[in-house]
């Protein structure tokens, strides 16, 4: 068991050192799903929280994680939980969360580039960084796209040992309310024949223990990972079956994309291909077993998310 000390750091001595993942965001999606497939898979996790007294960091540490107190603008608490670890996991918020985390682009970029700088400093063996399905060159002119390529260059550009992921689009944020279910549809960015690939957020868990299991493998590789390829008839079906009533596929409207610059700007890269997503699924599941299907993850882990969505009064429909 972990224990608070007088600085509000939890002591480790749980820890084995060399099988050690300093993981950060482990409170949040990505990183609570790679700490719960690192603890799983035998790994010691030492989450890094920005308050220890949280609910959801007392449940890391009752999963088995230590806690280590800090702040990623604060250099000197990443530095300091860095000591003595194999790996880390690497993840910022972002811009494109609106004002969950009110952070900047150019912050997120001084985040990554500085957990990157420390790790090299530090020591660490492997660092995992996750970033977005981007395809092509150059940068998107969306903020929180382009803050992750620069953080992918800079990582890449360190003589340290890495994988950078790039997820998919989460099945989670698929299910926010406000896309019309309650009022029988579905309103998303693919067009009815369009393919758009997605991921469950608990296949990027597996997929990063996996490459912290090996990484002669998969050091030096930039991997675009993705559960399931749909179109915008397969939501309008699979959820269909899933609620168990009539559920009408959409696009977002040409009136919302034209008055929304952000959605605006996020349906024409989705259109001209630079955010379609080309994971090979196939190979990837070749490499880490079988992944989540968006039908299977309707049934299962996003069972409650799909009832809260059934219900939510908030129709984005009503601006198609
Ligand atoms: N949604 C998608 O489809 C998608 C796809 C690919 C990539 N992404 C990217 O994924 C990232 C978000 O990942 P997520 O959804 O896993 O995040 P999330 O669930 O929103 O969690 C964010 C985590 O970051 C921590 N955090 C926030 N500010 C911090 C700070 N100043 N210092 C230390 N920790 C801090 C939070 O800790 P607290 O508990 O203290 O708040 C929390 O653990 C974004 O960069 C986004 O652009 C999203």
């Amino acid at each position: 068991m972990s224990e608070l000390t007088e600085n509000n750091t939890i002591r480790t001595a749980n820890e084995n050192g060399s099988r050690t993942v300093l993981v950060f965001g482990a409170t949040g999606q990505q990183g609570g799903a790679v700490a719960s497939a690192l603890l799983s898979d035998g790994w010691s996790v030492r989450a890094f929280v920005r308050n220890p007294s949280a609910g959801k960091a007392k449940e890391l540490a009752s999963l088995g994680a230590s806690l280590v107190a800090g702040d990623l603008a604060d250099p000197l608490s990443v530095r300091a939980a860095m000591k003595g670890v194999h790996g880390v996991f690497s993840i910022q918020p972002s811009s494109g969360q609106g004002a969950a985390y009110g952070i900047t682009d150019e912050q997120e970029v001084r985040y990554g580039k500085v957990v990157a700088d420390l790790a090299l400093a530090e020591g660490v063996r492997h660092l995992v960084y996750t970033s977005v399905a981007i395809s092509g060159e150059g940068p998107t002119g969306l903020g929180h796209f382009d803050s992750k390529l620069e953080i992918e260059d800079h990582v890449r550009s360190l003589a340290l040992r890495s994988t950078i992921v790039r997820p998919a689009t989460f099945m989670e944020l698929l299910l926010l309310p406000g896309m019309g279910l309650d009022q029988g549809a579905y309103n998303f960015f693919l067009l009815p024949d369009q393919a758009g690939q997605i991921i469950a957020v608990r296949d990027i868990g597996k997929i990063v223990a996996a490459v912290f299991a090996d990484p002669e493998r998969f050091a030096g590789r930039t991997i675009e990972i993705a559960s399931d390829e749909v179109t915008g008839k397969d939501l309008g079906e699979k959820l269909t079956h899933a609620a168990g009533r009539p559920i009408e596929y959409y696009r977002f409207s040409d009136t919302l994309l034209r008055e929304n610059a952000f959605l605006g700007k996020l349906a024409s890269i989705i259109d001209d291909g630079r955010l379609a997503a080309n994971a090979d699924i196939a190979a990837l599941e070749q490499d880490f077993g079988t992944l989540t299907r968006f039908g299977d993850w309707l049934a299962g882990p996003g069972e409650p998310l799909l009832r809260t969505a059934l219900d939510a009064k908030d129709a984005m429909v009503t601006l198609r």
